[in-house]
């Protein structure tokens, strides 16, 4: 940082990747938005400029399908989509200076200008190209959207570019058998004429600009690896049928997602420039002196670091200052899983926990590398309860009683240790200095290295024994004055990882938390009453919160990954593949609980001369009596599974949104154990 930078007030455009509108935020997304949330208002807290600006990425194949599939049209999932992201992000505290879609006005303008500004200057060329057509749907489709046998190793029903059971990654013409996820028509090759961006026009100047330290270190090295199998020019058009902006000289071609979505920053931004007195140039004109930032993850980064600059540059506009990559998120040491429960969605946290915990244990893990963080359900518990609760919210509830009840909420006239409170000031700028770096997991490190500190003073100088011996009444103020101060400053730093905490802390001590005023203390300063700021995590919280993430099927080994794992067309199947499942009507002759098992219960099944054995997911609808004798409709040829209480050789059908609403189908009289359901 120049000296100058920490003179003057820093002008500081941030940004978060724009999440997809088809799918519901979830705690691997939250690490980018606290992170860059924390960024931003330790910014604005030190007195900067910072806006952060954020959308809804709205367009693309995904979208178009997922409202063709919920009979709604892409503007209402669109809209409801983001009004779920805004009311996610709201209650885990990101304060988004403006929140838009990509799907707006703003970036219809911007989506056209740049591409005319692009091909004026020749960095637009057409040319045909085979892709994969299917012919029943009578559309293109995008990679992950053919499935086939894998061309090495054999693997069915593998996605179109890559294969997850050996890992290969090929061209989905070398798919056997490739069927299309959206209709199960075989694909033909079909020619079109598509437009291409020259990304080789900017491969000097993005060599350069690599050099100038603008990305982590992490990946300029992979960015190398890139250069060296040389720049490849970039589809940025998909044909007809395509949910997004119409080419401005080429109807029928439209814009692929990945070309607006980064507009959407500059759209987003420029929304809030007419809203406000803000002038969208000193932010993205060529020879804006003012900072731009992208917070990302490390799977958009190839994006963000050479599509994304060259981009700006080739139509004119200044380039990022940065680009921030983040590592993934991990639950417990694994990728997110629905079986396991870990795959957590925001507003699952939320029904159960505070956000400023996860804000909290987020920080403490986050460094400015690309690794990826573990959140660890156990782990997180412990130190957001012994941090927090324990060691910071502590120091003010030991002090705040005496001062309120004895001195009538006077604080004293001095400090009786300048020197301890003026090294816990003094690590400020340390803690800064690690904010600033993105080290978040050492400034958390340094805050609580001082907390211990302010805990060793009060355990050392017992206000609570002194109170009760004669005449050291003023000792006692002095000392909770002391106490209060420490906790004031350690505040102070949390502020920008506990918005809430803080906002309570600053009530109670009757002022506003503001790091330009840390090198005053307090002094007979009149304070509130104390209110209990934060409350301890209970284990029976996780538990519900783990609960409820498990989807209800009666197993533990599914787990659902790849690129198709949140997409609702994955479970889309062909007719061919419906005529497979063999459903017949069964008995239920015998239904116990299972122990250990807080949602299955175990059914012994009649079909007609045979019995299965069958656990399933509706403990919470029905009480095993109630089941016995009952008719109803199973998948009869499901290969069987093993779970952890034994072996499950089928499955029942129910209906309903789950918990107590859960219906197993009841057919009528007259349908008899082993007919078969058509
Ligand atoms: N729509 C694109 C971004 C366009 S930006 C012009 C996209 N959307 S996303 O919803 O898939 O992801 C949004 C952000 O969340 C990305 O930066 C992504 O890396 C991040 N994360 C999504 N899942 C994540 C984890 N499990 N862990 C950490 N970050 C994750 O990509
Ligand atoms: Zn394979």
């Amino acid at each position: 940082m120049t000296d100058e930078r920490q003179n003057s007030k820093r002008n500081i455009l941030v940004t978060s990747a724009l999440p997809y509108a088809n799918g519901p935020i979830h705690l691997g997304h939250l690490v980018e938005y606290i992170q860059t949330d924390i960024w931003a208002r330790f910014q604005r807290l030190r007195g900067n400029n910072c806006y952060h600006v954020c959308a809804d990425d709205a367009h693309g194949t995904p979208i178009m399908l997922r409202a063709r599939q919920d009979g709604i049209t892409p503007e209402e999932l669109i809209a409801a989509t983001q009004k779920e992201h805004e009311a996610d992000f709201a209650d885990f505290l990101i304060d988004f200076d403006n929140y838009y879609s990509t799907h707006s006005d703003e970036n219809k303008e911007f989506a056209s200008s740049i591409y005319l500004k692009l091909r004026d200057a020749g960095h637009i060329r057409t040319q045909t190209i085979k892709q994969a057509y299917d012919p029943e749907a009578e559309m293109f489709l995008p990679d992950r959207f053919i499935k086939g046998t894998c061309p090495k190793c054999g693997a069915d029903d593998q996605y179109g570019d890559n294969c997850e059971v050996c890992g290969a990654t090929y061209d989905p013409t070398e798919l056997k058998n490739p069927v299309s996820a959206v209709s199960g028509a075989t694909p033909v090759e079909k020619d079109s004429e598509q437009y291409f961006f020259k990304l080789s026009d900017f491969s000097d100047m993005l060599q350069q600009w690599l050099k100038e330290g603008h990305v982590q270190s992490e990946v300029a090295n992979k960015l190398d690896e890139w250069f060296a199998e040389g720049l490849k020019d970039w589809d940025i058009s998909r044909n007809a049928p395509y949910w997004g902006f119409e080419i401005p000289d080429a109807p029928g071609k439209y814009f692929y997602v990945w070309m607006d979505a980064p507009m959407g920053y500059m759209a987003s931004f420029k929304n809030l420039c007419d809203k406000s007195d803000i002038n969208f140039d000193d932010y993205w004109a060529a020879d804006s002196k003012n900072e731009l930032y992208h917070f990302i993850g490390k799977d958009i980064a190839r994006f963000h670091t050479l599509f994304w600059p060259a981009v700006l540059d080739g139509a004119g506009y200044r380039k990022p200052t940065a680009v921030f990559c983040h590592g993934f998120l991990t639950v417990n040491g694994q990728k997110m899983s629905k079986s396991r429960g870990t795959f957590i969605k925001a507003r699952t946290y939320l029904e159960q926990l505070n956000p400023e915990y996860l804000r909290y244990y987020y920080t403490a893990k986050l460094s400015s590398g690309v690794d990826d963080i573990d959140l660890n359900l156990e782990d997180f518990m412990q130190r957001v309860n012994s941090d927090l609760v324990g060691k910071v919210v502590n120091i003010a509830s030991r002090c705040a009683g005496f001062i309120t009840k004895k001195f009538d909420k006077q604080l004293s006239a001095e400090l009786p240790e300048t020197g301890l409170y003026n090294d816990i000031v003094a690590a400020g700028e340390i803690i800064a200095g690690h904010y600033e770096n993105r080290e978040y997991n050492k400034a958390v490190r340094e805050i609580m290295a001082q907390a211990d500190k302010a805990n060793v003073y009060i355990d050392e100088n017992k206000p609570w024994v002194l109170i009760k011996e004669e005449g050291r009444e003023d000792e006692v103020q002095k000392i909770c004055t002391q106490g209060l101060n420490m906790f004031r400053l350690l505040m102070t730093y949390l502020k920008p990882i506990l918005p809430a905490t803080a906002e309570k802390s600053e009530a109670f001590l009757n002022t506003e938390l503001r790091w330009a005023d840390i090198n005053q203390p307090l002094l007979s300063h009149s304070i509130n009453k104390f209110k209990p700021l934060l409350t301890r995590i209970e284990k029976e919280q996780i538990d519900a919160m783990t609960e409820a993430s498990t989807e209800n099927m009666p197993t533990e080994e599914i787990t659902v990954s790849g690129p198709l794992a949140d997409d609702p067309i994955a479970s889309e199947i062909s007719f061919d593949d419906f005529a497979k499942v063999d459903l017949r009507i069964a008995k239920i002759v015998k239904a116990e609980h299972v122990e250990g098992a807080d949602k299955l219960l175990q059914l012994t099944l009649d079909m007609g001369g045979d019995t299965r054995n069958v656990f399933a997911g509706i403990k919470s609808a029905y009480k095993p009596e109630d089941l016995e004798g009952k008719l109803t409709v199973m998948v009869a040829n499901l290969a069987p599974r093993k779970m952890r209480f034994g072996l499950s050789e089928g499955m029942v059908l129910a209906a309903g949104p789950g918990g107590k609403d859960l219906f197993i189908l009841n057919p009528d009289d007259g349908a008899v154990a082993g007919m078969k359901v058509k």
